[in-house]
């Protein structure tokens, strides 16, 4: 609860432990105007139906990425400038860095990659079904995505372990409390120049730094190399530029896509009856993959800073005020969704924002999540499965990722 309002306080990461407060969000979405929300450095109006959400998305001019920061909390200009990234960028330099490696996420260069994520898929996927049950994070949802992105970056698969055991770390960054302590992996960097404040940042940039090394030496047909190669209007990516970039791809490839697969699995093994669809009608894939998306909204909430006076849904907004977007609500829209509280998987019309709500920071992996989802929901049609909940999901105590640590599943093929 908030001391001063009495109301459950959507910022504090320990509430996400029993799950999205929904009902909170469901009363600012039929509270008139915007909702101011306290917050420890600052408070903010918080965005919480979906039309807002795409209205603020879609006009970065006036809700700008670049100043202090699309976390909650501020930073100052000069931990900005170390940690800035693709997402903490306007144009120009997001358009140009933007394009640097937009080529390599496009649908058609995405499809490219179908036949490496469908064999990491398989691989998981039958060595779960071999032991019967177990984690469904660590055995399938965690290892997948990041096996898919190290293989496109062209980073060893020996080394997934220690970068999933990284992001994880990334993640504790944006609660409360740090289990690491500030020379964790060697660091020597202040913390507050670090994204998420984690010293787990510093031993991510150090990978990076040595795997682009190799590449500059010896270049392969990979991400790496093109980041490193990268050349645009005759400015390379300066150094700052790709250790930011490496970090945000491994991150933003791993954590986001193992959420969506783990509360996929949670809701197709609780809703029986949604899953039986799917495997008598395979047709339905495409949808379910967009309803588990919805249903799981892995990235809770992106910020904005308002660059000038503006109005949102009636509400005046001053220049310098921070602006949240809560997809978390958005995709729970009653005015936007049918039935929003039920997970349909034959849902018609899905216009959920799990990926962002339109304009220039759209999610970048949108199409490999996608395809990364869809194509385990391919084979786990194929093998006519079953999967049974054996425990209470363990959440992250996080306000800004939805995500779920561990799962025991049960796994019958018939
Ligand atoms: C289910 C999986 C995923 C979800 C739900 C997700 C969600 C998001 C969201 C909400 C944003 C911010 C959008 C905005 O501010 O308008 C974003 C941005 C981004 N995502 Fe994803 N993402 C996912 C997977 C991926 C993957 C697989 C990658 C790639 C490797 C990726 C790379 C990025 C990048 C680079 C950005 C920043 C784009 C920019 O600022 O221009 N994401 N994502």
């Amino acid at each position: 609860m908030d001391d001063k309002t009495g109301q459950p306080n959507v910022t504090d990461g320990e509430l996400y432990l029993s799950g999205i407060p929904h009902d909170r969000f469901t009363e600012m979405r039929a509270t008139p105007g915007l909702v101011w929300h306290p917050y420890s450095d600052g408070g903010f109006w918080a965005v919480t139906r979906h039309g807002d959400v795409k209205t603020v998305s879609k006009n970065a001019d006036t809700y700008s990425s670049a100043i202090r920061h699309t976390n909650l909390w501020d930073l100052e200009a000069d931990a900005l400038d170390a940690r800035r990234s693709l997402i903490d960028t306007d144009a120009p330099d997001h358009t140009r860095l933007r394009r640097l490696i937009a080529t390599s996420f496009t649908p058609k260069n995405i499809r490219r990659w179908e036949n490496t994520v469908r064999q990491i898929a398989v691989t998981l996927l039958d060595a779960f079904i071999e032991k019967g049950r177990g984690d469904w994070v660590a055995e399938v949802a965690a290892p997948l995505p990041i096996q898919v992105i190290l293989t496109m970056m062209g980073v060893p698969l020996e080394d997934a372990d220690y970068l999933v055991e990284l992001s994880n770390f990334l993640v504790e960054g944006t609660g409360e409390q740090q289990s690491l302590p500030a020379d964790a992996f060697g660091n020597t960097t202040e913390l507050g120049l670090l994204p998420f404040n984690s010293p787990a940042s510093h031993a991510l940039f150090e990978y990076g730094e040595k795997i682009g090394e190799l590449r500059r030496k010896d270049p392969q047909d990979d991400l790496v190399t093109s980041l490193v190669q990268a050349e645009e209007q005759g400015d390379r990516l300066n150094g700052v530029e790709y250790r930011n970039l490496f970090h945000l791809l491994i991150f933003a490839g791993n954590e986001t896509t193992r959420t969506a697969l783990s509360h996929g699995a949670v809701a197709l093994a609780d809703f029986g009856d949604q899953w039986q669809r799917v495997l008598d009608d395979p047709a339905l894939i495409e949808q379910a993959s967009e309803e588990i998306l919805r249903w799981s909204t892995p990235v809770l909430h992106m910020r904005r800073t308002t660059s000038k006076p503006t109005t949102l849904a009636g509400t005046e907004i001053g220049p310098g005020q921070k602006v949240v977007l809560w997809y978390a609500s958005a995709n729970r829209d009653e005015d936007v969704f049918t039935a929003p509280t039920k997970f349909d998987v034959g849902r018609q019309d899905n216009p959920h924002v799990a990926f962002g709500g339109g304009g220039p920071h759209t999610c970048l992996g949108a199409f490999l999540a996608r395809l990364e989802v869809n194509v385990l929901l391919e084979e786990m049609v194929k093998r006519n499965i079953r999967l049974t909940r054996m425990s209470d999901p363990r959440r992250t105590p996080s306000n800004f990722v939805h995500g779920i640590l561990e799962v025991e599943m049960k796994v019958e093929h018939r």
